[in-house]
Formats: structure tokens, sequence, C-alpha cells
């Protein structure tokens, strides 16, 4: 097993803070260590321009031999330095090197005391003098007056000078490094912990449905790609609740609507085959058990397509379809029919009118009404087909002159196994599914069904509108 995401996180997170704040902290530690040291070389610069007055007044006798030694030990005592002052005019260097006091090692700054000489000025930093125990930092200028350069000036100040306040400032760095690391360490932690918990409680929600329960929702923080994710997430959910909904109400349906024709079947084949129907009427039963297996195979045909299609398993093959030519063939299913009975059909169309849908499953919807209106129309009757156009829309109505529908009754025909009378129903072989079918067949095609009682007299007309886009319409 690898980490886990947040300590993943936490761990990168964490290494990016330490290694900045290190970084942070020994670059302001150098640019500190740099300020200290320059401080002091412009310290001992100005020191070294003062002794430079202080040797002309001497020499111009304003001031004796004694007050120079004691201004000079009061410079080299204020600035923690050792001042040398050596006067090299008209003398060889060999000579200079005798001059220079015990304890500064004469040929670690020879070269430059010869450069100082021509007129430079030296300004040195952390110099190892290997005669001096502590390294330094010193300056060295020329002792001059009026351009005429006499001698050195040599300031060497320990840098255990600057070393001090250094040390203090790299305290509070260190301090300071500390705290930050431990602020980023909780401000780290409770980042990592929003990022991941979101993720850690999808994964258990995953395992949740895997196992088969739907019923918890992950809950959903802020707009971030975790939060869509966790949307998202809730939507599978949701689809997955519904569908397993569906399913189970298929499994109950199916069950329940089969049981009745089948205990019918079962009785009559035992009764034939106990011998208590006598022969002579054995067909007679044996026909209804056809008749009740074809209804069986039917009604299990049509839960079937309607389940298929509320899981939008069904795919629309849109076209333009000729609507006269469609009503003319959904007549035509119906003529001999409607003609046993006594019922006439007439359609009602503008010739060459047209639709865009899916032909097979318009005539389904059409067949389906239609097949209603027949039925629930007593002889001499009429059912008519009309379609008309309106902006952005083609209305398509089956209008009859039967017995209509109680009006709380006119919206609940269209769901499942809704039937107004059952008796009356199994004996002429409905199931209840053609208008739940026709129902969701009209809203895959992006449009509406209604049922209303005619005003103009008794029936019912069943009415629904196919959206269309605006070339189609327009025909
Ligand atoms: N034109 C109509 N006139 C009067 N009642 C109707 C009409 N159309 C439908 N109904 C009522 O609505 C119910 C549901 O209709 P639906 O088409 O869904 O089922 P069915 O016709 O009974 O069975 P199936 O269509 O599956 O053979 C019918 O049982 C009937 O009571
Ligand atoms: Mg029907």
């Amino acid at each position: 097993m690898g980490r886990s995401l947040f300590q993943k996180l936490v761990l990168i997170y964490l290494t990016i803070t330490v290694l900045l704040t290190a970084a942070a902290s020994y670059g302001l530690s150098r640019y500190f260590a740099r300020y200290f040291v320059e401080q002091k070389q412009q310290q001992l610069l100005a020191q070294s321009a003062k002794i430079n007055e202080l040797t002309a007044d001497y020499r111009a006798g304003r001031i004796s031999g004694g007050e120079l030694k004691q201004a000079l030990e009061a410079i080299g005592y204020a600035t923690n330095a050792r001042v040398y002052v050596l006067n090299v005019r008209g003398e060889e260097l060999s000579a200079l090197e005798a001059r220079i006091p015990a304890g500064l090692a004469k040929r670690d700054l020879l070269h430059e005391i010869e450069r100082i000489l021509q007129g430079e000025t030296i300004v040195g930093s952390k110099r190892s003098l290997r005669s001096l125990d502590t390294p330094v930092v010193f300056i060295g200028t020329p002792l001059e007056t009026g351009g005429k350069v006499h001698g050195v000036i040599l300031l060497l100040a320990p840098l255990t000078a600057v070393e001090e306040p250094l040390s203090a400032v790299n305290r509070v760095l260190v301090r300071s490094a500390l705290l930050i690391v431990v602020i980023a360490l909780a401000v780290v932690f409770a980042v990592s912990r929003r990022i991941t918990r979101p993720i850690a409680a999808m994964g258990q929600a995953a395992e949740r449905v895997a196992a088969g329960d739907y019923s918890q929702e992950v809950a959903v923080q802020g707009s971030d790609e975790i939060a869509q994710l966790a949307r998202s997430f809730n939507t599978m959910q949701e689809r997955l609740r519904e569908t397993e909904r569906m399913r189970r109400e298929l499994i109950a349906d199916i069950s329940h609507e089969l049981r009745t024709p089948l205990t019918t079947i079962r009785g009559f084949v035992q009764a034939v085959l106990d011998g208590v129907i006598r022969p002579a009427e054995q067909p007679r039963y044996l026909g209804r058990v056809l008749e009740e297996t074809t209804r069986v195979t039917r009604l299990v045909s049509d839960l079937l397509e309607l389940a298929r299609i509320q899981a939008k398993a069904v795919r629309l093959e849109t076209d333009t379809v000729n609507i006269p030519a469609l009503l003319e063939e959904v007549a035509d299913s119906f003529r001999l029919d409607a003609a046993d009975k006594g019922v006439s059909l007439k359609t009602v169309v503008e010739p060459g009118a047209a639709v865009r849908a899916d032909r097979n499953r318009l005539k389904q919807v059409l067949l389906n009404l239609v097949h209603n209106a027949v039925r629930y129309t007593p002889p001499g009757g009429t059912v008519s087909l009309s379609v008309t156009s309106d902006s952005g829309g083609i209305r398509f109505s089956v209008a009859d002159t039967g017995s209509g529908v109680p009006e709380t009754e006119l919206s609940r025909i269209f769901e499942k196994f809704h039937r107004l009378d059952r008796s009356r129903d199994s004996g002429t072989g409905g199931t209840g599914l053609g208008l739940a079918i026709a129902k969701q067949l009209v809203i895959l095609h992006g449009g509406a069904i209604a049922a209303r009682n005619r005003t103009d007299g008794p029936g019912l007309a069943v009415s629904f509108r196919l959206p269309q886009p605006p070339t189609a319409t327009s025909q």
C-alpha cells in the first residue's frame, strides 16, 4: 500500500515550505552578514579619515605627540580595532618592514601596503591573517597631506565584533522560520483535509453503491472540481436509484399482472387434465387458454417496451415524415375492424404536411390512440384523425364519439395499468399500457400529450404536440 493522498499532500506541502523557509532564512542571514561587515568597513573608513587629519595636525604642530597617541588609542577603543600608523616617507620597503609592529604578520600585508603607498585604499573583509588568531575586517588607506603619501593607516577589527549582532539576527531568523513551519503545518493539515475529505467520502459512497445502497448523498461544498465530481457522483447515484426503482416496479408489475391470466390458464388446463371438462367443451376452454397466453405475451412485450423507453434505451431515428401517407397507413390498419363495428374513420390533414419524427414510433403512438378510439366508440360513431400545425410544432389529435372519460381520470389514463373498467377491458384484451407507452414516446420526441372530453358532444379527444425546428414547420 502506498501513502494516502492526505499524507502525500502534507509531505509535499511541508517539504516545499521547509525548503523555501530554509532558503529564505539562509539568504537573509547572508545578507545581514554582508551588511554588518560593510557597516564595520564604513565605520573604519571614517575613522581612518580622522586619523589622517589628526596626523596632519600633529605634523603642523597643532597637537602634541602625546595627544596624537591618546587620540589614536581612543579611536582604537571606540571601534574595537587595532590602529597602525606607519610613516614610510622616503624609506625603502625593507625599512618599512621593520616598522610594522610585532604581532602583525609582515608578509600578510606586505603586498597591500605597497598598493596603499601608491595611493590606493584597500577595503578588506574576513581576512584570516596567519599571525592573528581571529579573522579580521581591515581597512588600509594612504597617510597623506596635499596629495603626498607619507605612509599608511591600517585599521584591523576582529570579525567577532560583527559576529555577535549577526548571531542575534540568526537566532531571530531561526525562531521565525520554525514559527512559519509550524503555522504552515497547521494550514497544510487543514487544506489537505479539505481536499481529501470529500474524496474519501466519495470513495466510501462508491463502496456503498457497489454494495447496493444508493441512499446516501455525498455532501457538496463549494464549486471546485472536487465539488463538481461530488455533484456528478450524486447525479449518478440518483440515476442508479431511479433505475433500481424502475426495475423493482417492473418486477412488481409483471408478477402482479401475470398472476391473474396465469391462474386462469392453470385452472383451465388442470380442469382439462382432471377430466372435469367434457371433451366436447375442451376446444372452447383451450381457446380461452390460447387467448390468455396471447395476452400475457403482449403484456410482457409491452412492459419491456415501456421499461426500455423509460430507461431511454430507445434511440429515435428522426426523419422527415410525410403525414398524409402515415395517417392513411394508420387508418388502413383499422379499416376492417371499424367497418365491422360500424364506426367510420376520417382523416383531416393538409396535403404535403410533414413532421420531423421517428416514423415507426410516431405510427406506434397513433395506432395506440386510434385503437382505443375505435374500441371505445359505439356503432354508428366516428373516429377522426386530424393534424394541424402552429408556429414551432405539429399537433396530432384523435377524437371519437364514445363515452369519454370522467374529468378526474383524464390524466390518470396515461398511467400504466390504469383502466377505467377492468372487467370490461380484460374481455377486450386491453392491458392498460397503450397510453403509457404513447406518452413516453411523445416525451421522447420532446412533446406533450393530453386527453380531454369533447365539448361539441360526447367523446374523447387525445392530442399531442411535437415541437419542430423552424425549418420543418414552415413546410
Ligand atoms: N378513446 C377512449 N375513450 C374512452 N376511454 C378511453 C379511451 N382511450 C383510453 N381510455 C381509457 O383509458 C384506459 C387506458 O388506456 P390504454 O390505451 O392505456 O390501455 P388499454 O387500451 O386498456 O390497453 P392496451 O392499450 O394496453 O391494449 C383504458 O383502459 C380506457 O379505460
Ligand atoms: Mg389502448
